[in-house]
This record gives structure tokens, sequence and C-alpha cells, in this order.
């Protein structure tokens, strides 16, 4: 794993974002995510802004891990770059931005599910991909299965997760980090619940800790 693997993987879990009101909403979010002990967000591209979203939170939260998601076009990459953001998520595997990705040197974890998806990520020579949509496409019965022909991988689901099931998805060791956004959600962020952010964030951690350290 390389070292942007191995930092979210230390964390365990990402917020997967949707940011409608960044000038409002990101410095306070980055704030409460970091003091939940979890520092790090996928940021996505499914609202207007999200590269503005990226660097607000990182000068809000310099430490932390801001990374862009929906990402699918190069110029998503572009923007994502220009405004300090530190990873690509992509929804499927699609070998253009893969490609453009690794030109431009930021971590990038393409959706994969499928022996085809993975095949074409041995070929890019990566090592984390995101598992989305994880409980739709099977759940942590598909991550093991597929874990089999491709045990080089290690893989980081998204969608169907939360407090309910992440400790029995974070205890396999083919999972990296679980994505999730039960922790940012649309209910939360708009009405600026920040401590109950704060609050899932630590309950997220303590169960990650305990899945990995008893
Ligand atoms: C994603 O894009 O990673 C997912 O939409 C997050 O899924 P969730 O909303 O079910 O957590």
């Amino acid at each position: 794993m390389n070292a942007m693997d191995e930092a979210i993987s230390k964390i365990g879990v990402v917020p997967v974002i949707k940011l409608n009101h960044p000038k409002k909403d990101a410095a306070p979010l980055a704030k409460a995510l970091c003091a939940g002990g979890v520092p790090v967000a996928e940021v996505t591209f499914r609202a207007a802004g999200a590269e503005k979203a990226i660097q607000l939170m990182k000068e809000a939260c310099p430490e932390m891990i801001v990374g862009a998601g929906t990402v699918t076009t190069t110029a998503h990459i572009d923007a994502t770059v220009a405004a300090g953001g530190q990873f690509i998520v992509t929804p499927g595997f699609d070998p253009e931005l893969v490609a453009y990705a690794q030109e431009k040197n930021i971590p990038v974890y393409p959706g994969c599910t499928t022996p085809t998806d993975y095949h074409a990520a041995l070929k890019f020579g990566l090592e984390v991909l995101k598992f989305f949509p994880a409980e739709q496409s099977g759940g942590l019965a598909k991550i093991k299965a597929m874990s089999a022909p491709f045990p080089q991988f290690k893989v980081m689901p998204t969608g169907g997760i939360s407090l309910k099931n992440l400790a029995e998805y974070i205890s396999c060791p083919v999972i990296a980090a679980c994505g999730g956004s039960y922790m940012v959600t649309a209910d939360l962020i708009d009405n600026q619940k920040w401590d109950e952010i704060i609050a899932l964030c630590r309950q997220s951690r303590t169960i990650v800790e305990e899945a990995r350290h008893g």
C-alpha cells in the first residue's frame, strides 16, 4: 500500500460527503470530523462546488486528508488537484480516469465489484480499490470471494455501511477502510448538527479500534 492507502486505512472510516453549501458548512464540518477522530473526507462531485469544499476543508484543517468522490471526468481531477485534494474516488472503473489520475500523481480508488474490474485494476498496479456499491453488490461475502483469486487487493467498501455493520466489515482483513455517509447525512449537515457528527465519528473509531485490536 502507498502512503495515502496506509493513512486512510489507519483511520478506517471515510465519510462520503455531499456539501450543498460549502461556504457555510465546509469548515465546521472539517473541524467536526477531526474532533471526532476521523480526519479524512471524500467530497463528492454530486454537488456543484465540490472543489471549493475541498479547498475550504483543507484550509480549516490542514492536517486532514481530503479527496474527491463521484469523479467522472478528467476536469474533476484537474479541479481536485488545483483545490489541494489528495485522492480521487470514481464510482466505477474508467481506465481513462485511472490513467489520468496516475499521470497527475494523485492516488486513485476506482469502484470495482467484478472479476473483470479487478483484472483491469491489476494492469494499473493498483493495490486498494473502492468496492461500490458494497451491500447491493453482494457485501462482505462477495468481497471475500473476490479476494480468493485476487489476494493482492485491499478494498474500501461503500454503499450501505452504517454503525450496524461497520464492525463486521472492518474486521475482515481484506478491508482497508469503510466509506459511508451515515455520519454526514444531509440532515446532519444542513441542520449543522456538528456535535452529532462528532459523536458518530467517535463511535465509528471505537468500532474500528475494537475490531482491530480487541
Ligand atoms: C458512495 O458514493 O460511496 C456511497 O453513496 C455512500 O453510500 P452510503 O450513502 O450508503 O453510505
